[in-house]
């Protein structure tokens, strides 16, 4: 007897959670309104809710194409940046690129008599080092067809090899040249450096 009471109860529980369960798997599925309320909605117009979906499509479209564009934006932004940069490298390039052709000309365009008559100790093409920058010799004697070497005129050029050859100051401070070629050995040579310098400024 009491064993048919505690069946009862328990087939009278399983009932209860079946409706239960199905109570709350038909309050998921429809409008949970009608479920608390306990009154039937209207059904929805199967337009409006097209038209909502098709809104709400829209809305979203919208929303990617915005973020799209600000990531396009983002990125034409970086690429500009980018390309600034690379002007800029370049142009630092060529600057660099440019100081080192000056600096390496002035190396390099002591021509090779001049290393071996030791000129390049004192002179150099572009800058006062002991004896005056080249470039400035040719300057001062552009245009000019006579050279005084102690107290004598003689035409610039054999003047000027005079004055390599056997040293002096006084034309550019007191500092003066060695003699260069005291024994007049090497006078094709001092005469070809001579016409070297003197070409420089044309
Ligand atoms: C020991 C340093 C020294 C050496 C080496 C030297 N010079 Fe000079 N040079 C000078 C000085 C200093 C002067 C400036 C002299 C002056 O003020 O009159 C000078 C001036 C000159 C001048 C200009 C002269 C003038 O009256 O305006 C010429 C050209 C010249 N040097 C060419 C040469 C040549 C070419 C060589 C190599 C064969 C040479 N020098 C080697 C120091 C030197």
């Amino acid at each position: 007897m009491k064993l048919l009471h505690i069946k009862c109860y328990f087939v009278a529980f399983a009932f209860f959670c079946v409706s239960f369960l199905s109570g709350c798997a038909t309050g998921f599925n429809t409008n949970s309104g009608q479920h608390d309320q306990g009154v039937a909605v209207p059904p929805v117009n199967a337009d409006t809710l097209r038209r909502s979906e098709e809104e709400a499509r829209k809305r979203k479209e919208e929303r990617i194409r915005q973020q799209e564009e600000a990531k396009q934006n983002i990125e034409n932004d970086k690429r500009k940046a980018e390309a600034e940069q690379q002007e800029i490298k370049a142009k630092q390039e060529q600057q660099r690129q440019a100081a080192e052709r000056i600096s390496s000309a002035s190396a390099t365009d002591m021509p090779p008599l001049a290393k071996q008559y030791g000129c390049i100790a004192c002179h150099a093409i572009d800058k006062k080092v002991v004896g005056p920058a080249w470039m400035d010799v040719s300057k001062k004697y552009k245009g000019l067809t006579q050279y005084t070497y102690r107290y004598r005129e003689y035409p610039l050029e054999a003047g000027l090899m005079l004055k390599v050859s056997m040293g002096g100051n006084g034309s550019w401070g007191s500092v003066p040249m060695i003699a260069n070629d005291p024994g007049g050995v090497h006078q094709a040579d001092i005469g070809e450096l001579v016409k070297f310098i003197l070409a420089l400024s044309k």
